[in-house]
C-alpha cells in the first residue's frame, strides 16, 4: 500500500520511521517533509494548508492511506475533503478536531460530560475579562481560544500578569483571531502527563504513557514551547491511574463527541496533570504529540499501519498493540532563541555519527540542506531518541548521541526523563 504523510516534524519523522517497518507498505510520500524523511519517504514540496493540492497528490499517486501529523489542515478540514473524494484518511473531522481548535467547544464539553478540569469562563470583553480576574485572583490561567502554536496560554502567577495577558489577547490582538475571546481558567497543581489513545469513533485503544517536558530551560524554568523532550514509560501513570483516565476521561470524552454527532477519529491526545492520584484535563490534542511520538513509536512492537488502518475503517475493535519492554528517551535539540527568534541556516556535524549508534535514533524536525549540508531551519531542530533498558539508561543512550551533534548556539535541556527517576 502507498502510505502519504502529511507533515513534516519530528511527529512525522517518527511516523514514517515506524510505518517504512511495515511489511504492508509499499511506498511512502510526504508532504512538505525534511532531510530526515527524505532517507525514508519521497518529499513532496505541497504545503500542510494546501488541501487542494494534497488531494490531487493522493489522488494522483493512488494513495492507500493517508496519514495527518500536524493540527492546522486538521482544523481546517482535511479529513472531510478527502473522504468526500473517496480517498481513506486517519484523523479527525474538522468538527471533531474542534477538541484542540477551539478551547471553549472543549471546555464545554468537557462541562457537559462531567469530564474533570480546571473551572473556567469565556469572555471577548475585556472589562468582563478583568473583573473576573480580580475577583478570582492568582495565580490564575489566561488563553487565547484559538489555535496559537502552543504560545497562546499564560500561567499568570500574579494579577498584573493576568491583566496584561487579557490585554494582549483581547486588546492588543497578540494571537490574531485566535484571540477574539479568552477562556479564564482555574490554575491547577499537579504533575502533567501526555495520554493518547487510538479511536475509530467508538472503540478505544490506549498507547504507552509518556511525559513531555514543556519549558525551555532544565528544571522546568522559562517560556513554554512546544516541548523540549519526552520520555516513556512515565511513571507517574501507574496502571491504576490509567484505568481513571479512560473510565472518567477518555471514554466520556470519545462517548460525548458521538452523541454531538462528530464522531471523534483519529489519535487523541489528552494533556492531563494530576494531583494526589486524580487526574484532570488540561487540554485535548487532535493529533500525536511532538516530541511524544518520538518515543512512544520507537518503543512500538505493532505494526502501526493495520491500527490507522483500523481506526479509518472503524474497526478498531480487534486491535491491539504491544510494546517493546525498553524505555524511550527523546531529547530535543533546538536553535538558539528558540522559543523567541533565532538564526537559521548553521550546518550541523556529528549526525552521521550518531546515528550509527545502537539504540539511538536521531528523528529531524526542522531541518533543511543547503549546498549539500544539513543546516537547522526551526526552532526544534532534532530529536534525538535513545532506547534503554530503564528510563536511566534510555537518558544515557540519548545524551550520548546530543554530545555527538552540534551547530552554533544550540540548545537543549541537561535534565530530560529525570522526573521518572524522581519517582522510581
Ligand atoms: P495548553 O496549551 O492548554 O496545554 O497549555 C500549555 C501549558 O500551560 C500546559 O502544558 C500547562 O503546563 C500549562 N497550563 C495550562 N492550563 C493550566 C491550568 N489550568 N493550570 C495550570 N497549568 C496550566
Ligand atoms: N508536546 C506537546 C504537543 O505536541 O502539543
Amino acid at each position: 500500500m502507498k502510505i502519504f504523510v502529511i507533515g513534516g516534524g519530528g511527529r512525522e519523522h517518527a511516523l514514517i520511521w515506524k510505518l517504512a517497518q511495515s511489511a504492508q507498505v509499499e511506498k511512502i510520500y510526504c508532504a512538505p517533509g525534511n532531510p530526515g524523511i527524505a532517507e525514508l519517504a519521497e518529499c513532496i514540496d505541497i504545503a500542510v494548508d494546501d488541501l487542494d493540492g494534497l488531494l490531487a497528490f493522493a489522488c494522483k499517486e493512488e494513495i492507500g492511506l493517508t496519514v495527518v501529523g500536524p493540527e492546522l489542515p486538521l482544523t481546517m478540514g482535511i479529513v472531510d475533503l478527502f473522504q468526500n473524494h473517496g480517498q481513506l484518511i486517519f484523523g479527525p473531522s474538522k468538527a471533531a478536531a474542534r477538541l484542540e481548535g477551539s478551547k471553549s467547544f472543549s471546555k464545554d464539553l468537557m462541562a457537559k460530560y462531567n469530564i474533570p478540569t480546571a473551572a473556567y469562563r469565556t469572555f471577548s470583553d475585556r472589562d468582563e475579562a478583568l473583573a473576573y480576574v480580580r475577583e478570582m485572583g492568582a495565580p490564575i490561567v489566561v488563553k487565547a481560544d484559538g489555535l496559537a502554536a502552543g504560545k497562546g496560554v499564560i500561567v499568570a502567577m500574579s494579577l498584573a500578569d493576568a491583566e496584561a495577558a487579557i490585554n494582549d489577547i483581547l486588546v492588543e490582538g497578540a494571537f490574531g483571531s485566535a484571540g477574539s475571546q479568552v477562556v479564564i481558567e482555574e490554575f491547577m497543581a499537579g504533575e502533567e502527563a501526555s495520554f493518547f489513545v487510538f479511536t475509530d469513533g467508538e472503540n478505544v485503544l490506549p498507547l504507552a504513557s509518556a511525559q513531555d517536558h514543556k519549558r525551555v530551560f532544565d528544571n522546568d524554568e522559562g517560556l513554554n514551547t512546544g516541548g523540549m523532550g519526552a520520555y516513556s514509560p512515565a511513571p507517574v501513570v501507574t496502571p491504576e491511574l490509567t484505568e481513571t483516565i479512560l473510565e472518567t476521561i477518555v471514554r466520556p470524552t470519545v462517548d460525548g463527541m458521538r452523541q454531538e454527532g462528530c464522531p471523534y477519529v483519529g489519535i487523541l491526545y489528552v494533556g492531563l496533570m494530576i494531583e494526589n492520584g486524580h487526574p484532570r484535563v488540561v487540554e485535548y490534542n487532535a493529533r500525536f504529540g511532538d516530541p511524544e511520538a518520538q518515543p512512544l513509536l520507537a518503543r512500538m512492537k505493532s505494526d502501526l499501519l493495520p491500527v490507522l488502518l483500523a481506526c479509518a475503517r472503524g474497526a478498531l475493535e480487534e486491535a491491539v498493540l504491544l510494546w517493546h519492554d525498553k524505555a524511550a528517551v527523546c531529547v530535543v535539540m533546538a536553535s538558539g532563541g528558540y522559543p523567541g527568534s533565532f538564526q537559521k541556516g548553521y550546518p550541523i556535524q556529528g549526525l552521521d555519527m550518531a546515528a550509527a549508534l545502537d539504540d539511538l535514533i536521531v528523528f529531524h524536525a526542522g531541518t533543511t540542506r543547503r549546498e549539500g549540508m544539513v543546516v537547522n531551519n526551526g526552532g526544534r531542530v532534532l530529536g534525538v531518541t535513545g532506547l534503554g533498558t530503564s528510563v536511566a539508561d534510555a537518558i544515557d543512550q540519548a545524551y550520548r548521541g546530543i554530545k555527538m551533534i552540534s551547530w552554533q548556539d544550540v540548545h537543549y535541556r541537561t535534565d530530560i526523563g529525570q522526573k521518572a527517576l524522581r519517582r522510581s
